[in-house]
């Protein structure tokens, strides 16, 4: 490349820096474990569970019908239940959550959950009434639990699924974030919750019981990093994070440092954490569970912006706190690696994090640099706080080297995505149409959806530069759609999808905090491709 490009490498006085005054663990009052989440399993109770049971959690219908696990002589043993739906009605409506105390000898107490329609029931109401449930048992303090509703099918619904999606909103409803706090008051415990089934049923609602708390677990990790603040969880605390999921499920890991990163051409990346005291890394983490060790394997790839200033293009003060998530994306395909190994799916699957800080100083790119990514494309930076495409475009490039079956990328790219989506759908971008129908099935699968966007030729249009091969923006027309474009032209020797999850990752206002989107989705997607 010629001369005034190779002026992207950061300078020698600031190149030694960085180890120097990088953070390698938390300080002690915030030791944290990564993935310190919940610890008892879900079950599938055998015939008889509810013997020692401190509460059930049982269904009523329209007009007060109760369930047939409510109806069981071993649940309703002093005839509490029927009773109180009989007097009741109102017992069996949608969205209603009762609390009835026995003073008999069996349960304690139980928690009656009204579903109105038992052949109108959908996924979703499923999942708010198992929410509604969890708080009811955890403001009981219960510690065991008998839980029926993973036996109101929905309709295309299998025991199996249903058992997943509740035992996944159970323990998901058990989460809360303390690790910066002087733990005075003690976080809700999880109970050990058994979930109803029959002999036929027990192996399908024992898969679904499991996989469910798996993926919980890897979103509490997802959530965890998500929710830590941008002095604790740097690149070199997810590096750590990653180095502690290596050992505990005997991964590969490998940690590309700066030097690295140099040495392969990664000038792009290197751009965005140069004004950092906090050095960049590329993180990979390797599960080989596929029968055949040779398989391709499914790439992840997470966008780890610790935090986001915006550089010289600095972002406005208000809500900056919340671009402490602009590593939700790194979190979520870590989430979903721990998920992955908790079940031993046999899938290979390789997760790849670039991870870096983007601050304004004296040596930061200024708008008009010019950098070399590792592709040999040149990319004029007319935004500094367009800075995710510029880390993932070198991640993009260095998976080439895995093979893939598929790659998929994770970001909270861009604010446009929220204005064309909200909060509701993740943006999904691919240049295969069958890859994109997959991600899509699995959003709608696992409750955590996505939207497919489009990339037409003409977007790329608008990524033209009059000094180098591409600009890093597109101007205000389809910003998301454009920082897709942008991915694109280093997508082109594999399978590839985009998930733009800048509305999805994490909640503001009152319920701030991470979501642990789009683990749910990403799971299934992979739990899918396991099956084969
Ligand atoms: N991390 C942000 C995107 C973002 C903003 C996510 C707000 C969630 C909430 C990203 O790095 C960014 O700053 N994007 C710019 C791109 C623009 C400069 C082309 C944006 O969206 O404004
Ligand atoms: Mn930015
Ligand atoms: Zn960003």
């Amino acid at each position: 490349m010629t001369a005034n490009v190779s002026t992207s490498k950061p300078r020698k006085t600031t190149a030694a820096k960085p180890a120097k005054t990088s953070t390698p663990t938390p300080p002690p009052m915030f030791a944290f474990k990564a993935g310190s989440g919940p610890v008892a399993k879900v079950q599938a109770g055998g015939p008889v569970p509810a013997k020692g049971c401190d509460v059930a959690v049982v269904a009523a219908f329209k007009g007060g019908e109760l369930s047939a696990a409510g109806k069981r002589a071993d649940i309703d043993t002093d005839g509490l239940l029927s009773n109180a739906c009989k007097t009741d009605k109102t017992l069996g409506n949608a969205g209603t959550c009762r609390v009835l105390f026995n003073p008999g000898k069996g349960v304690a107490a139980y928690v009656v959950v009204g579903l109105d329609d038992k052949e109108k029931l959908t996924p979703k109401a499923l999942r708010k009434a198992s929410s509604a449930a969890a708080e009811a048992v955890k403001s009981l303090k219960a510690g065991k639990v008998f839980f029926s509703l993973n036996q109101e099918l929905p309709a295309d619904s299998n025991d199996e699924e249903a058992a997943a999606l509740c035992a996944r909103t159970l323990v998901e409803s058990f989460y809360s974030f303390s690790a910066c706090r002087k733990q005075d008051d003690e976080p809700a415990v999880l109970p050990s919750f058994e979930l109803a089934c029959t002999k036929s049923t027990q192996n399908a609602v024992e898969k679904g019981a499991n996989s469910g708390w798996a993926i919980a677990c890897g979103m509490h990790l997802t959530k965890d990093l998500g929710n830590l603040p941008g002095n604790i969880c740097t690149p070199n605390y997810l590096a750590e994070t990653a180095k502690a999921m290596a050992k505990q499920y005997k991964l590969g890991v490998e940690v590309l440092d700066h030097k690295k990163m140099e040495s392969l051409g990664m000038f792009s990346l290197l751009s965005v954490g140069k004004a950092s005291s906090e050095p960049p890394k590329l993180i990979v983490l390797k599960y080989n569970g596929a029968k055949n060790p040779k398989d391709a394997p499914v790439v992840l790839v997470g966008k780890g912006i610790t935090f986001d200033t915006g550089g010289i293009s600095l972002k406005p003060g208000a809500n900056m706190d919340e671009m402490k998530y602009d590593m939700c994306g790194a979190a979520s395909v870590l989430g979903t690696m721990k998920a992955v190994a908790e079940l031993k799916l046999p899938i290979n699957l390789i997760v790849v994090v670039p991870s870096a800080e983007n601050m304004p100083a004296g040596n930061a790119s200024k708008p008009g640099d010019i950098v070399v990514s590792m592709s040999g494309q040149t990319i004029e930076i007319l935004n500094t706080d367009a800075e995710g495409r510029l880390i993932l475009c070198d991640a993009l490039t260095y998976v080439e080297r895995f093979k893939p079956a598929a790659v998929v990328d994770v970001a909270t790219l861009t604010g446009a995505c929220i204005v064309a989506l909200g909060h509701v759908n993740s943006g999904l971008y691919s240049n295969k149409d069958e890859l994109a129908d997959e991600l899509l099935q699995a959003g709608k699968k696992a409750l955590d959806t996505a939207w497919r966007m489009p990339l037409d030729e003409e977007y790329h249009e608008q990524l033209k530069s009059n000094f180098a091969d591409m600009a890093n923006i597109g101007g205000p027309p389809a910003g998301s759609v454009t920082a897709a474009c942008f991915l694109q032209k280093y997508t082109k020797a594999y399978d590839w999808a985009h998930l733009d999850i800048a509305g999805t990752a994490w909640h503001s206002g009152k319920a701030k905090g991470a979501s642990g989107r789009p683990v749910p989705l990403l799971a299934e997607f992979v739990l899918n491709r396991a099956k084969g």
